[in-house]
C-alpha cells in the first residue's frame, strides 16, 4: 500500500513536471524550406521559442511530410497538427468568397495583391472560416503564377486539348476549361510526377515552388504569364487557439505577425531570383509574352469572372480590382 502510494506520488510528480513541458504545436506545410512559406514557418518557430522560451516547442514539417494538401485541412479541424498555411485556392470547401484569389487576371501583380489583402475587405476574409473551426492568422505571399508546359503558350489556343495539373479549386478548373485545355486536381506532392511521366502535359505556380520542386526540369516551356496569384492563408484550430492561456496567445501573435512580415520579404525579394535560377539552368525555356498574347489570354480566361461572381460577390470583386493601380 505504502509503496503504491508512493509510486502515486512519483506519477504526480511526473504529471506536474509534465505540466511544465512545452506546448508543442506542429506546423505543417507541403512546399520546401527555402520558399517564402518555408522561411515564414522556420521563422514563426525562431521567433516562438524565442519569446515563449521553455513554454512551446514549433515543429515544422515542409514537403508534405507530416500531411498532404488532400489531408492537411482535416488533419487541422481533428487538432492532429495546429498550424497550416494552405494556398488560398484550397479553401474553396470552406468559403466561397476566398475563390476570389483564383480570379485570372484579376489583379495586376503581388503589389495589388498585398493592397487588396490589407484593405477592410482583405482583413475580413480572415475570419470568414470561424464558424468552420479555422481561425486565420494573416495573409502570406507567395507569388504571380507562371504557366508551364512541353510547348509555348504564347496564345490560348495552344492550350488547347492540353492536360493541366491544377490545385484544387472550381474557379481554376474553369480557367483551363475557358481556353480549351483539360485541368486535373492533384496533390501538390503528386506534380513533379505527373509531369515527368506525362500523366498531365503541364500547370501553374510561382517561381519558388517551379524551381524548389524542379518543375523546369520537367516541362519544355514557362510563361512569364503572371495571370494570377497563388498566396496562403496562415491558420489555426480555432478552438485550440481559443484554448490557450493568455500569454502564449500574445507570444505566438507576435511571431506570427513578425514571421509573416520576414516571409512577404522573401516572396517580393526573392521571386526574380528564382526566375532567374531557372533562366541559369537551362532545363526549361522562359519566354516572355507580349501586350497582345497577355490581352487574348485575358479575354480568354475572363468569363470566369462572371461564372463565380454570385458566390464571391460583385463588392468583393470591386474592392479587389481597386487594389490595381
Ligand atoms: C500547389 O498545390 O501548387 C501549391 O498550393 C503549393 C503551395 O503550398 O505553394
Amino acid at each position: 500500500m505504502k509503496l503504491k502510494l508512493v509510486a502515486a506520488g512519483v506519477l504526480l510528480a511526473f504529471g506536474l513536471g509534465a505540466h511544465a513541458a512545452p506546448l508543442i504545436i506542429k506546423y505543417s506545410h507541403v512546399v520546401a524550406d527555402v520558399t517564402p512559406k518555408g522561411q515564414a514557418a522556420l521563422k514563426f518557430k525562431e521567433l516562438a521559442e524565442k519569446k515563449l522560451a521553455g513554454k512551446v516547442e514549433i515543429q515544422v514539417f515542409p514537403n508534405s511530410q507530416l500531411f498532404g494538401d488532400g489531408k492537411e485541412m482535416e488533419a487541422l479541424l481533428l487538432g492532429d497538427v495546429q498550424i497550416l498555411a494552405p494556398s488560398l485556392a484550397k479553401f474553396g470547401k470552406y468559403t466561397k468568397q476566398i475563390q476570389i484569389f483564383d480570379l485570372p487576371f484579376l489583379f495586376d501583380d503581388i503589389h495589388a495583391v498585398d493592397r487588396f489583402q490589407a484593405s477592410p475587405a482583405g482583413q475580413g476574409l480572415l475570419n470568414s472560416m470561424e464558424k468552420k473551426g479555422i481561425k486565420g492568422f494573416g495573409f502570406l505571399h507567395n507569388g504571380m503564377k507562371q504557366l508551364s508546359a512541353n510547348k509555348p503558350l504564347g496564345m490560348p489556343s495552344d492550350a488547347k486539348g492540353l492536360k493541366f495539373r491544377i490545385q484544387p479549386s472550381d474557379v481554376l478548373e474553369a480557367q483551363f476549361n475557358a481556353v480549351g485545355g483539360n485541368p486535373q486536381k492533384l496533390a501538390f506532392a503528386e506534380v513533379y510526377q505527373a509531369l515527368q511521366t506525362g500523366v498531365v502535359d503541364g500547370t501553374e505556380n510561382p517561381w519558388s515552388n517551379i524551381y524548389s520542386k524542379k518543375f523546369h526540369e520537367v516541362q519544355k516551356y514557362i510563361m512569364d504569364s503572371n495571370h494570377g496569384v497563388l498566396d496562403y492563408m496562415v491558420i489555426g484550430n480555432a478552438k485550440w487557439w481559443a484554448g490557450l492561456p493568455p500569454d502564449i496567445q500574445k507570444g505566438l501573435t507576435e511571431a506570427m505577425t513578425e514571421s509573416i512580415k520576414f516571409g512577404n520579404k522573401v516572396a517580393f525579394d526573392e521571386d526574380m531570383a528564382f526566375r532567374k535560377k531557372v533562366v541559369d539552368d537551362n532545363k526549361a525555356k522562359v519566354l516572355p509574352m507580349n501586350k497582345e498574347q497577355t490581352a487574348a489570354w485575358r479575354a480568354a480566361m475572363k468569363p470566369v469572372w462572371s461564372k463565380f461572381e454570385g458566390d464571391i460577390g460583385k463588392d468583393l470583386i470591386d474592392a479587389a480590382l481597386k487594389a490595381n493601380k
